[in-house]
């Protein structure tokens, strides 16, 4: 499987630990591909983290089963590029998750998200702000999303509205 955009790489390392799967991981910043390969070697896993653009990926086509990514679709400078690049990386009815923020997230729900992490009193509301302020005015509404994999190959999507943000289901056909 491969995750796009894994930063640190804590979720691929942690996939890899479940021993099921052979990980890729593909991300824009060099210092984040270092990390992530430290990272990996302090959890003692084989992961093999890769510098490289979402939207233009330098894997074959039909490569992996899945791919997964987090918190990283409303940074990249071409979204539907990228989404693309996973239908050209996924074999023939391999799917794909992309988890991110919702931008038609209330303030009501980004309290109640904020309140599960379960921060110090100053650190709710410094992460409340920068969500309401920073995060959520690069993040897509759910239209938004649905209208750009319109413009892709994979054209349609399943989407699901979770807490502050959506996990959108990718099929390739
Ligand atoms: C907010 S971090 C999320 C990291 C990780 N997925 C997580 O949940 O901790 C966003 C990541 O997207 C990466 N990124 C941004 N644009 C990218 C692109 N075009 N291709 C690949 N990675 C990209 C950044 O380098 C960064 O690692």
């Amino acid at each position: 499987m491969l995750e796009v955009a894994p930063g640190p790489g804590f979720l691929a390392i942690q996939l890899a630990q479940a021993a099921r799967y052979t990980v890729t991981g593909l991300d824009i910043s060099e210092s984040f591909v270092r990390i992530a390969l430290e990272n990996a070697r302090k959890a003692g896993v084989a992961v093999d983290f890769r510098h490289g653009n979402a939207a233009a990926m330098p894997f074959p086509d039909a490569s992996f089963d899945f791919v997964v990514c987090v918190a990283a679709f409303k940074n990249f400078s071409d979204p539907v590029g990228a989404l693309d690049e996973i239908h050209r990386v996924l074999k023939p009815r391999g799917q794909a998750s992309i988890y991110d923020l919702r931008k038609d997230a209330s303030l009501d729900e980004i309290a109640a998200g904020v309140r599960d992490m379960q921060l110090s009193t100053i650190n709710s509301l410094l992460t409340r702000w920068i969500f309401r302020f920073g995060l959520l005015r690069r993040a897509y509404g759910s239209q938004a999303v649905v209208n750009l994999v319109a413009q892709s190959r994979f054209r349609t999507c399943q989407l699901e509205r979770d807490g502050i943000g959506f996990e959108l289901r990718l099929v390739r056909t």
